[in-house]
């Protein structure tokens, strides 16, 4: 390091934002799942906190767990396999911490995770308004078909058919989960587009019954909506909500919304609810199977899933490949809050974004 270097990195200390010096601050990372858009915001987000991070593409699984040795620290997303052995693995390591990049947490075994002392943090709240709107744009594009449409103006065909679409106006549509997004999403539908919103919930949000929002049982509001949006995390309870029987008993031709986890809904069921139309639209950001899927490209490889094909197959359903989240705001957003996690740890202090399994018994 020269003279300089050193020096501008003894000012900074002075002026970290988030307290202690650079050196106190400062906790080893091993990154996993990294993409370019992670490693630009994880290290805009490190010049305020200092911690050394390392980026691994692999994913996070038992087979890869051993990279991880020797850091504090771990973070992870979404489709990182954080099992009991893998955690094993980690705690043996010295990891203290697994920090998740995003603010479902499925994918973490937190039984396990307690037993071997290892802390989870996630980030509950990065940014709801990128989810939502994402969510809206979805049942836009599949309510008026818009990628149909412009599939076939790029062929010069300029023809209507197939193309009708229906007014969101004054239609009933279902909400389930209505925390931090489902409620964006909730408001958007009623008070943007004027809509007839159900919703499902554990809790009811006085705010959304204020604006006319009415709270059902999930089987009561699934017979009664034209359009159903997934909301809820993604829990041992939730787990195939969306099942062969509530699709069954569905309204017939019903769109069904899924940004929140793909587990949510049994793909099975739905490919047969559109089958035989009892499903009049789907569109998707998540996927049951996604892990062997997405974030990479695999437009050079056979493509396994014989599922997912089939998905792929229907006119009138959309996929997008898990990236509501994907904004400018939420990536900062997730990265402050990742490192943030990361310097309590380090301080000993409270873990502020703290999951624990008690959380998920609870269903929230
Ligand atoms: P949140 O915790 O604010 O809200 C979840 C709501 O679901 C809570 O109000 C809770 O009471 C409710 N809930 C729990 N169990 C339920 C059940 N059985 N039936 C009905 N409601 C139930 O979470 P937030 O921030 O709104 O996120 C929701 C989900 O969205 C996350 O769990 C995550 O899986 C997903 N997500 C997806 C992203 C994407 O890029 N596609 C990005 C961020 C989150």
């Amino acid at each position: 390091m020269t003279g300089d270097a050193a020096m501008r990195d003894e000012t900074a200390a002075d002026v970290l934002p988030h307290g202690g010096s650079r050196l106190s601050a400062a906790m080893r990372m091993a990154v996993f799942s990294t993409k370019a858009y992670d490693r630009r915001f994880l290290d805009a987000a490190n010049r305020g906190f200092g911690h050394q991070i390392d980026y691994f593409e692999a994913r996070l699984e038992a087979s890869t767990a051993a990279l991880a040795e020797g850091y504090a620290a771990v973070c992870v997303f979404v489709n990182d396999r954080v099992d009991a052995a893998t955690l094993k693995a980690l705690a043996k390591g010295g990891t203290r911490l697994v920090a998740l990049r995003c603010a479902g947490y499925n994918n973490i075994d937190l039984d396990a995770a307690e037993r071997l002392g290892v802390a989870v943090a996630r980030v509950p709240a990065y940014s709801p308004e990128a989810v939502a709107e994402f969510t809206v744009g979805l049942i836009l594009a599949l309510n008026r078909n818009i990628p149909r449409a412009w599939n076939r103006v790029r062929e010069n065909n300029f023809a209507l058919d197939g193309l009708i679409g229906r007014n969101l106006s004054g239609r009933r549509v279902g909400v389930v989960g209505t925390g931090r997004i489902g409620a964006l999403v909730a408001r958007a539908l009623r008070l943007g587009f004027g809509c007839q919103v159900l919703a499902s919930d554990l809790v009811e949000d006085p705010g959304l019954v204020a604006i006319g929002v009415r709270y059902a049982p999930v089987d009561d509001l699934l017979r009664e909506v034209d359009l159903i949006t997934l909301h809820c995390p993604l829990t041992p309870r939730t787990r195939h909500l969306i099942d062969r029987d509530r699709l069954a008993a569905a309204r017939t031709g019903v769109m069904v919304i899924n940004t929140s986890r793909g587990a949510l809904i049994d793909t099975a069921a739905l490919i047969e609810g559109l089958k035989s139309g009892q499903v009049g639209s789907v569109a998707l950001d998540v996927y049951e199977q996604e892990a062997d899927l997405f974030f990479e490209d695999l437009s050079n490889e056979i493509i396994q899933d014989d599922v997912f094909q089939r998905l792929l197959t229907f006119p009138n359903v959309l996929i997008t490949g898990h990236q509501a989240f994907l904004t400018e705001e939420a990536l900062s957003a997730i990265a402050e809050a990742t490192l943030a996690s990361v310097a309590e740890v380090e301080a000993g202090a409270p873990l502020t974004r703290q999951v624990t399994a008690r959380q998920v018994r609870g269903g929230s």
